[in-house]
């Protein structure tokens, strides 16, 4: 399952690429607010950190602006996958641009036949916002599932990009049952390396190594 960062901000987006384990980035209108920055800078600069698919969202409602201002974004960078929403204009944006090389990813998706569409019309990635159903007492991971079964049964190359994570055991749970990608904030990024074992055993070694007055560089 390939990790991609849910953030628009570039000093995160740095410091976690630089742990090898970073494919792509994701942003959205609202992380592109907070970050308080240029759309068009933030995305180039978040282009040249990591060389993987960074999503961008169109902000346009009707499909011949979208496909013009995901026209625009992709002319920042050859990795730019431009972001639109899971509307009747949105995929007919995504049939578009897909038909001419770009990579879309299809955001805003909460059903399986959703995601259905989002094949049919050529995605790139389909993004089904799991946290968010989880919030409103649905299952996320259920609606993942869903759509492997049938991207699957169908042949389709649409790759499952699981957003709007909000722990780490979704994490581990999107890769059990087949997600291509995950998305993670940062934050969620970090906790997976963390157990307080590693941390017990580690002091505890440190301890018993201190204790041997050697220097591995020395001998
Ligand atoms: C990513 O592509 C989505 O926009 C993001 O994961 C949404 O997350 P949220 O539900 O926490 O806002």
């Amino acid at each position: 399952m390939k990790f991609f960062i849910d953030t628009a901000d570039i000093a995160e987006i740095r410091e976690l690429a630089a742990t090898g384990i970073v494919d792509g980035v994701t942003t959205n209108p609202s992380l592109i607010a907070k970050s308080g920055r240029d759309m068009i800078e933030t995305i180039a600069e978040i282009c040249d950190v990591v060389p993987g698919p960074v999503s961008a969202e169109v902000a346009a409602l009707e499909a011949d602006k979208m496909i013009a201002e995901g026209r625009r974004l992709c002319e920042i960078a050859d990795n730019v996958t431009v972001k639109v929403p899971l509307t009747w204009d949105g995929l007919r944006a995504c049939r578009t641009l897909a038909d001419e090389g770009k990579m879309v990813n299809v955001t805003l998706c909460f059903s399986a036949n959703q995601a259905l569409l989002a094949a049919k019309a050529g995605a790139t990635f389909i993004s089904p916002f799991i946290g968010r159903l989880d919030d409103i007492g649905l299952d996320g991971l259920e609606l993942i599932e869903e759509i492997r079964e049938i991207y699957d049964a169908q042949d389709f190359d649409t790759e499952i990009l699981a957003a709007s994570i909000r722990t780490v055991n979704h994490v581990k749970d999107c890769a059990k049952i087949g997600a291509d990608v995950a998305t993670l904030p940062p934050a969620i990024l970090r906790k997976l390396a963390e157990h307080p074992l590693t941390d017990k055993g580690l002091d505890a070694f440190m301890a018993d190594w201190a204790k041997t007055g050697q220097d591995i560089l020395k001998g």
